[in-house]
């Protein structure tokens, strides 16, 4: 089912069974396999390709020309760059071990999650089956293989944490304002100077998590405020 106020280019392709939600925009050639669900306020860019059965949250923007394949699950916010791609297949064949061309119940999906608020980055490509955490940026370019903390970012192949990112998206900083470190110690801060956020670094999860309320005042002498 197509919302009614959801704009759908006439070049679009949407097969059978896609369900739009209310405002959201299909750009120029998207193609929308069968039994794709693209929540509501969404915007898919020219030549983005969604596989069959993929859902998305509400208020993603997938951009031109990235490609999200079957088993990949977008929560809510999230980001996904110009020529991203978001794979399914650990160990690719074209072919079965004794030549036949591989079917669909010849391989595995592993799938990926992409959690609430992430962005991925220009053309990075996350490996089949590892999930990328809540507000977490990957950088342009980056191959992801191992799974993505919560507000982490990392860039390069394969991705290392560089840093740590706000919700806003801004990098956090330490108590010195400089960058926050990729290794932080345990219940140690790290702050936007911009919306002034603070989170706090919990190892047993190896992310962070938003302090609010009372709770949110910077505990290390020399932090913003
Ligand atoms: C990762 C990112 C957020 C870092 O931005 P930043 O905090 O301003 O980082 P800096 O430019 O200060 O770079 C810090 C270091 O990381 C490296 N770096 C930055 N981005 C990188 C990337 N994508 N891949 C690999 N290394 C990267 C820099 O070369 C630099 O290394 P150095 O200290 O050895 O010189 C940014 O570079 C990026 O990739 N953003 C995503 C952009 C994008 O894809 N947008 C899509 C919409 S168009
Ligand atoms: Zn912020």
């Amino acid at each position: 089912m197509i919302a009614p106020s959801a704009r759908v280019h006439a070049s679009a392709d949407l097969e059978a069974g896609v369900s739009v939600g209310p405002g959201t925009s299909i750009w120029h050639r998207a193609q929308l396999r069968t039994g794709a669900r693209i929540g509501a306020e969404c915007v898919i860019g020219r030549d983005a390709f969604i596989d069959e059965g993929v859902t998305l949250g509400d208020r993603v923007k997938v951009q031109n020309g990235a490609l999200v394949y079957h088993g990949v699950t977008v929560e809510d916010g999230v980001f996904i760059g110009p020529g991203a791609i978001l794979t399914n297949d650990r160990f690719p064949r074209a072919i079965t071990s004794s030549g036949d061309l591989a079917r669909a119940e010849d391989w595995t999906v592993s799938p990926i999650t992409l959690r609430r608020g992430c962005s991925i980055g220009a053309g990075a490509v996350v490996v089949a089956g590892i999930d990328v955490g809540s507000f977490a940026t990957v950088g342009a370019g980056a191959v992801v293989t191992r799974p993505v903390a919560d507000y982490a970012l990392v860039v390069g192949n394969p991705a290392r944490r560089l840093g740590w990112v706000c919700a806003c998206g801004l990098r956090l900083t330490g108590t010195d304002g400089s960058p926050a470190p990729a290794d932080l110690e345990p219940g140690e801060d790290a702050f936007c100077v911009t919306c002034q956020r603070t989170y706090t670094y919990v190892p047993d999860a190896e992310a962070l998590v938003e302090r609010t309320g009372t709770d949110a005042r910077p505990t290390k002498q020399g932090a913003p405020a």
